[in-house]
């Protein structure tokens, strides 16, 4: 009796989140993709143009990436077997680390199941030490841009830190950091200052060079140091002329680089690049990395080939195709009538809708005329900002863009939004 109770309380609260409008286990079931240089996803037998796929230079098709992933996994198999210290090391893992490494210009990487799971354990190693016998002070401030991702909130929240340990700055405001840094000078032995490098939600960028050389300043007044930390998942392969992400567009480098195989590199997986004292020491003590089975030695050899690929004249072509890509549609959006919800130059651009209603609405008429795009509705975003997400990829051709331009103008007149 007493668990049918406990499942009683769980349908309350799914009950609960779907009367609040954030419901998210209702996706779409994508059954294939269509055989062309620009895939439409197949659902229930139609097919749909995606508009909101991290997959921003269109790798995920590419024959070579296949083709890199089918050998591997004939040479090695489907899985890899074992966790990484056991019998899970392929060298194709350590192939890829090696590639990540000198992708970003440091010392050494790290790859782990996920995005996710790297943030989890990075942050919690850099922050404690695993035992009571860690060398590792935990006497370290930790401070966070207000919208970070919720791995990287998880990641701060298994240190379990008192709260004068955890501080939040104002979303991009170096100004806010350094007053955090000010106050908090000789109470601590060291800081690290973690961001996303994109923010999704808005397709926002963390200016790098203003932080760091506000953390250079306050480097030698904190004994162990300032650290940045990035998480630039939506950055890498994305963003700047050559794919190097938010570092690349603004200057400036992180210490320790948390990035994806799984949306612009378009394999799957996570990793983490740094000087090798820091990754030396995430071997010992990442427990994602230690206790969980890595990627597969085939997504491992795709993700190598997307890294490799980068630096060719295919990957050059790609990166100008997205950029193009990019500038056309922002163009033809505004001329169409639809405001920004922000101010972006990345791949993501939120079209401010500013009515939930509409807004879903809109998504709902788009899908029914083989658009997919995301609906962001209050509570996610304040009341009056909900905004519809568009993820420009530079697999979408100029029949993609001008089919969605269109279809979007046709249902934003319908709807009475422009
Ligand atoms: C900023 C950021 N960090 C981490 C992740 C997690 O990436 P993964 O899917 O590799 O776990 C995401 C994905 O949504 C992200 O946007």
């Amino acid at each position: 009796m007493s668990s049918k109770n406990f499942f009683k309380t769980l349908e309350k609260e799914v009950a609960r989140i779907d009367a609040a409008s954030v419901t998210k286990r209702k996706e779409h079931l994508i059954e294939g993709f269509t055989k062309e240089a620009s895939p439409k996803a197949i659902i229930n037998g139609k097919y749909y143009r995606i508009f909101n796929s991290n997959d921003y230079l269109g790798l995920r098709h590419h024959r070579k990436l296949k083709k890199a992933e089918h050998q591997m996994t004939e040479l090695c198999g489907t899985g890899p077997g074992a966790v990484r210290f056991i019998s899970g090391s392929f060298k194709v893992h350590r192939d890829l680390e090696k590639a990540l490494a000198d992708f970003h210009g440091q010392d050494d990487a790290m790859v782990f199941s996920s995005a996710f799971a790297t943030n989890l354990a990075v942050l919690f190693s850099l922050i404690k030490g695993q035992s009571k016998d860690s060398l590792l002070e935990s006497k370290a401030l930790v401070i966070s841009d207000e919208l970070n991702h919720r791995s990287i909130i998880d990641g701060i929240r298994l240190a379990n830190l008192p709260s004068d340990q955890k501080a939040i700055f104002k979303h991009l405001d170096p100004k806010s950091l350094e007053e955090i840094l000010e106050k908090n000078v000789k109470k601590f032995k060291r800081a690290l200052v973690i961001t996303d490098g994109v923010f999704s939600m808005l397709g926002e960028y963390q200016d790098l060079k203003k932080l760091r050389r506000i953390i250079s300043r306050y480097d030698k007044q904190y004994p162990e140091g300032v650290l940045l930390v990035v998480d630039d998942c939506h950055g890498v392969a994305a963003f700047g002329k050559t794919g190097r992400g938010t570092e690349e567009i603004s200057g400036a480098r992180a210490d320790v680089m948390v990035g994806t195989l799984g949306k612009g590199l378009g394999a799957d997986g996570g990793y983490v690049a740094a000087n090798q004292a820091i990754i030396d020491y995430l071997r010992e003590s990442a427990a994602t990395y230690i206790y969980s089975n890595s990627i597969s030695p085939g997504t491992a050899a795709a993700a190598l080939m997307a890294v490799q690929l980068i630096d060719t004249q295919t990957g050059a072509k790609l990166l100008k195709s997205l950029a193009d890509n990019l500038t056309f549609i922002k163009k033809e959006l505004l001329k169409i009538g639809f405001q920004f919800a922000a101010e972006s130059i990345h791949p993501i651009q939120a079209i401010l809708i500013g009515d939930t209603a509409k807004t879903k609405a809109l998504t709902q008429k788009m899908f029914e005329r083989g658009f997919i795009v995301t609906n962001i509705n209050y509570p996610v975003v304040p009341k009056g900002k909900d905004e519809i997400r568009v993820q420009i990829s530079a697999s979408h051709n100029k029949t993609d863009l001008k089919a969605f331009l269109q279809n979007i103008k046709e249902v934003g007149e319908e709807l009475g939004i422009i």
